[in-house]
Parts: structure tokens; C-alpha cells; sequence
């Protein structure tokens, strides 16, 4: 089908100005009224970090496999995260948008490694409504690739005081949770609880901060495109604005997450879904904008090493339930999305 025409003239609004080349197919538009959800799980970790006994412990791995089944989403309250962390880092990242377009463009994405700003990111060849800010959670050191390759250095703005800080005390807090969450996922498969801990020694993850500026024709542009995460877990932190959506399993409807303050959104990637044999799915999710308000966001991207296999778990593969995957390396994964700007990392040589 042809994409319409937009016929309007372009409408600028900060950086970005509405062109066709964000309209959206008319059958992937938002509805402006896209209803809350229901019945994605809210889930208070509070048991995990009170020391909590083993029953409780199970009973909320209960509640993450449920609503990994589900929902392949939920969310996440007494967590342990520090408010003051989490307002660091929202107050880091609103200054960073805030500078003036010259000073961003100066930290924009090259060619050579995907960090640092960049205004013009395409899901599915349709220009998403946002502006970005990329970071890796762990840099090679220094002569780590001699052989050369990309090293994904972050390039930061260092004319932002605390910038640096406020972002490493946060990515180290994600960390933290996110291998409680990885533990609770390999409980709920009946695994042992450090089950899926070798596959992320020298993780690849990757942090983003999303800004949605005001959109002047919200019914035809999306903040973020419809798409599934390729890693293993993300933890979303939004602001009270709205505008995440999931594709509800039961009838294929597209659902708004609800804004739960001092919450993260979680959601399984494919990588867990190809681990548990589809016991888990990741669900398709975008993000809609409206011409009101500006939205924030920054999603932590958890993925495995560079040499991580994805494939079914052997302990959930059987007679009766053989694999619905072929093993996949995740630096081929990387490799083939990234294209002809990746060079393989010396793995070896990698001491992070
Ligand atoms: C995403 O990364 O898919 C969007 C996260 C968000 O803005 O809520
Ligand atoms: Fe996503």
C-alpha cells in the first residue's frame, strides 16, 4: 500500500518539524483514545529487599512469570531504586534537552558507534516523533579492542555539571534491579535463580533517554513505531504524561500503560522469549504523542554479552516440547542490525 500524501505545510516544533516522513500507515495510527490497561500486573518487589523469606520470594516469581505469560509486561514498585536517583537522572536528562540545538547536534551519532543524540531514528522506515540520547551501561576500557572494531565510547556533555554521575548512578541501580528481575524470570521457569547470570558477564546494554516534544498532528505520527525488543529485559522509567502502549495478547488491541508513580515499566525481550521456548512472548509496544504536553522516558536496555547463545533452554526443551529456535549468537544478532557499522569486538580480549 502507498504511504498518502501529507499535504500540509511543515509545522516546526523545536527540533523536529512534521513532514510525511513521520505519517504512519493509516492501520498503524493511534487512536487518540487509547484506553488504559487493566490487568497489567503492578508487582511491589518490597519481599526481595526486606530479606524476604523463601515463600515470598517464590510467590513473586509467581507474579513475574504470570505476567510474563500474559502480558510479556508489568510493573515494578518497591523496587529499592532511591527516589533521589531516579530525580538525578529526570533532572540530568531535561537539562540535556533543554540545550540549545547546536550544543546536541555537537554530540550527535556518527557513523562509526550508535551513542550520543541523535533527532532522526526510523522504526520500520517511518521517523519516529523523539529525540534520543544513547548510552552504553559499560565502556571497553581503554586498549581492550586491539584489533580494532567499534569501541562504544559514550560521548557525553561534559559543559552539564553532574550529567556523567547522576546517569552512572542510575545505570547502576537498573543494573542492580535488573538482575533481581533475571532472577525472578529463571525462578518462575523453575530454574535456578543464577541460571541466566553467565549470559550477561560483560553485558551490552544500552541506555536511552527519550524525549517526546509536543506533536502537532498526533493522529498521524508515533513517538516511538510498533516493534518488539530484541534483548533480554527492558526497565522503562516515564514520566506521569502517558503514551507507552502494548498490544494486548487476548484480542490484538492496543492498550495505554498506566503511569504508577516512582514505578518501572518491565518487559521481555525476544531473548527471553527464544530462552523459555515461548513460555514467555515479547509483545509489540509503541509509544503515541500528543500535541499537548512533552513526554520523557529512559528505557535500560538489558542484552546479553557479545557471546551469549540464544536458544531454547535446555531444562524446557523436550520430547514433548522441542525447540521452536535455532541457536543464534547475540553479536550476530548485533552484527546484522547494526550492519555494515559494526566490526567485531575482540571478545577475548574483552576484560570488562
Ligand atoms: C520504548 O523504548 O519502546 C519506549 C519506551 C517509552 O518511551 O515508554
Ligand atoms: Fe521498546
Amino acid at each position: 500500500p502507498h504511504k498518502p500524501h501529507y499535504h500540509s505545510n511543515l509545522i516546526a516544533m523545536g527540533s523536529l518539524s512534521m513532514d510525511e516522513a513521520f505519517v504512519q500507515d493509516p492501520e498503524h495510527r493511534s487512536k487518540l483514545t487509547v484506553t488504559e490497561a487493566t490487568g497489567i500486573p503492578v508487582i511491589d518487589l518490597t519481599p526481595l529487599t526486606a530479606g524476604g523469606d523463601a515463600a515470598a520470594v517464590d510467590a513473586l516469581a509467581a507474579e513475574v512469570g504470570a505476567a510474563s505469560r500474559e502480558w510479556g509486561f508489568f510493573l515494578v514498585v518497591g523496587h529499592g531504586v532511591p527516589v533521589d536517583t531516579v530525580a538525578r537522572a529526570t533532572a540530568a536528562q531535561r537539562a540535556f534537552f533543554a540545550l540549545p540545538a547546536e550544543r546536541k547536534a555537537a554530540l550527535r551519532r556518527s557513523e562509526a558507534a550508535p551513542v550520543g543524540y541523535y533527532e532522526s531514528e526510523h522504526t520500520k522506515n517511518i521517523r519516529d516523533w523523539k529525540e534520543v540520547f544513547d548510552l552504553v551501561a559499560h565502556e571497553p576500557p581503554p586498549g581492550a579492542v586491539p584489533g580494532g572494531g567499534v569501541v562504544y565510547k559514550n560521548k557525553l556533555p561534559e559543559d552539564l555539571p553532574g550529567f556523567r554521575e547522576a546517569l552512572e548512578e542510575y545505570m547502576a541501580a537498573m543494573e542492580e534491579l535488573a538482575f533481581k528481575v533475571l532472577e525472578l524470570i529463571a525462578c518462575s521457569l523453575n530454574l535456578r535463580p543464577d541460571r541466566l547470570h553467565g549470559f550477561f558477564k560483560h553485558h551490552t546494554t544500552f541506555f536511552r533517554l527519550n524525549y517526546f516534544p509536543p506533536c502537532p498532528r498526533p493522529e498521524l505520527a508515533l513517538g516511538v513505531g510498533r516493534h518488539k525488543d530484541p534483548g533480554a529485559l527492558t526497565i522503562v522509567y516515564q514520566d506521569d504524561v502517558g503514551g507507552l502502549d502494548v498490544q494486548r495478547r487476548s484480542d490484538g488491541e492496543w492498550v495505554r500503560v498506566k503511569c504508577v508513580p516512582d514505578s518501572f515499566v518491565i518487559n521481555v525481550g525476544d531473548t527471553i522469549q527464544v530462552w523459555s521456548n515461548d513460555r514467555y512472548e515479547s509483545a509489540e509496544h509503541r509509544v503515541s504523542v500528543n500535541s499537548a504536553k512533552e513526554r520523557f522516558s529512559m528505557p535500560y536496555f538489558f542484552n546479553p554479552s557479545l557471546n551469549a547463545v540464544v536458544e531454547p533452554l535446555g531444562e524446557l526443551v523436550g520430547e514433548d516440547d522441542p525447540p521452536r529456535y535455532s541457536a543464534y549468537c547475540w553479536e550476530d544478532f548485533l552484527s546484522t542490525k547494526l550492519g555494515s557499522n559494526y566490526k567485531k569486538l575482540d571478545v577475548e580480549n574483552l576484560q570488562i
